[in-house]
């Protein structure tokens, strides 16, 4: 469901009292803003668990931390689980809730424009482990997605633009028309009525590949572009640790950046078109500095990235606007060139 004012109605739209317990998965920031909200429209019927905000929350201590309050709470296999937050709370309460007493119910209510584009559809959830983001997860569809897109009125600009990057995303590989329209208007100044009809689009974008696919294994890859670069840009950034930030749309953004110079050099993307990519990245402000990252370091990351097969790099890449090809294989000496052109 997407709409505007949705949280309020919240009891309308799920029949939770069906359910012998309902608990709220929460981050400290989000909740300082909406958790009333949600609290209210179940009328005090449902319990809060709140986590930290930021990623380091998406792991294996903290599943155990949820698990340990959903016990307190006395949840049984007929509770119901409401995530109330952005894509980290999705993957984490989802995956807590998945293997809940091997798996309750849960409700996605994603607040960040991020989740409510990409994360919140599809059925993936899971934590990071052992170093590696995502390391261990499952495919498990939730009961109900809620966007309520006046959610989006509390988020910081920085993060607004990591979602719209996934926006981005959708229009190159899918849909060039819907791109057109996205950059034809000044996303800052969009109202409720206008989010709607974006968050949309992307999620029919998403739950079509999705759909077509479930398991990934051919379609769904080309939801990918951008995320080989851009995974191992967050590898790095995860391990330098402390300090080094950089987020997950940020990482998406530069990654698409790349791969469509590695399209073009493979002669799929013609040259203007990837110089209208270019521009549109930079007009959106989607391009963030990375100076200070060599290609030296993103080359060995690329190798360990989850998605290969045989050790082999299988790129999404763009024939045009609006048009993916999955599972390319490059030649290496190709690869170095274009990162080296990227990460200079
Ligand atoms: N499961 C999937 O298919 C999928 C897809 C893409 C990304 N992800 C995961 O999603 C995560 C990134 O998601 P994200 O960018 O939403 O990060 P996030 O959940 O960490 O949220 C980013 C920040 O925004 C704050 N926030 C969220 N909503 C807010 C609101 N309405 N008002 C004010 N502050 C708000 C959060 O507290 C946090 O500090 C990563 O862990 C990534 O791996 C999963
Ligand atoms: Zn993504």
């Amino acid at each position: 469901m997407i709409g505007s004012d949705l949280l309020p109605r919240l009891s309308e739209l799920i029949e939770w009292k069906e359910y012998s317990g309902v608990a709220i998965i929460s981050d400290e920031q989000v909740v300082r803003f909406w958790g009333a909200n949600l609290a209210s429209a179940l009328g005090g019927g449902g319990r809060l668990v709140v986590v930290p905000p930021g990623e380091t929350s998406k792991c294996m201590g903290m599943v155990q931390h949820i698990w340990s309050e959903l016990l307190a709470m006395g949840c049984d296999r007929k509770s119901l689980v409401l995530n109330l937050g952005g894509g980290m709370i999705g993957d984490l309460g989802g995956f807590a809730a998945s293997t809940y007493m091997r798996g309750i119910d849960f409700v996605q209510i994603p607040t960040s424009l991020l989740s409510q584009v990409d994360a919140s559809v599809g059925g993936k959830v899971g934590i990071n482990a052992c170093g590696i983001k995502n390391l261990a997860g499952v495919f498990q569809q939730p009961l109900a997605v809620i966007i309520d897109v006046d959610t989006l009125t509390t988020l910081p600009k920085r993060e607004m633009r990591s979602g719209l990057a996934e926006v981005v995303k959708h229009g190159l590989i899918r849909d060039a028309p819907y791109l057109e329209r996205i950059c034809a208007r000044s996303w800052e100044a969009c109202g409720s009525s206008a989010w709607e009809e974006i968050i949309l689009r992307s999620c029919e974008i998403k739950a079509e590949v999705v759909r077509a696919d479930e398991r990934e294994g051919g379609l769904r890859k080309i939801l990918n572009f951008g995320h080989t670069v851009g995974h191992a840009l967050e590898a790095l950034f995860y391990q330098r640790g402390a300090g080094a930030e950089m987020l997950h749309g940020e990482a998406v953004a530069y990654g698409m950046f790349c791969e469509a110079r590695l399209s073009h050099r493979v002669g799929l993307l013609s040259g203007s078109e990837l110089d209208d990519i270019e521009d549109i990245l930079r007009d959106l402000g989607l391009l963030v500095s990375m100076r200070g990252v060599s290609w030296t370091e993103i080359l060995p990351l690329l190798k360990s990235d989850k998605k290969n097969i045989g050790g082999r790099v299988r790129w999404t890449l763009l024939r045009r606007i609006g048009e993916a090809v999955f599972d390319v294989e490059l030649e290496d000496l190709l690869i170095e060139q274009t990162l080296r052109e990227c990460f200079p």
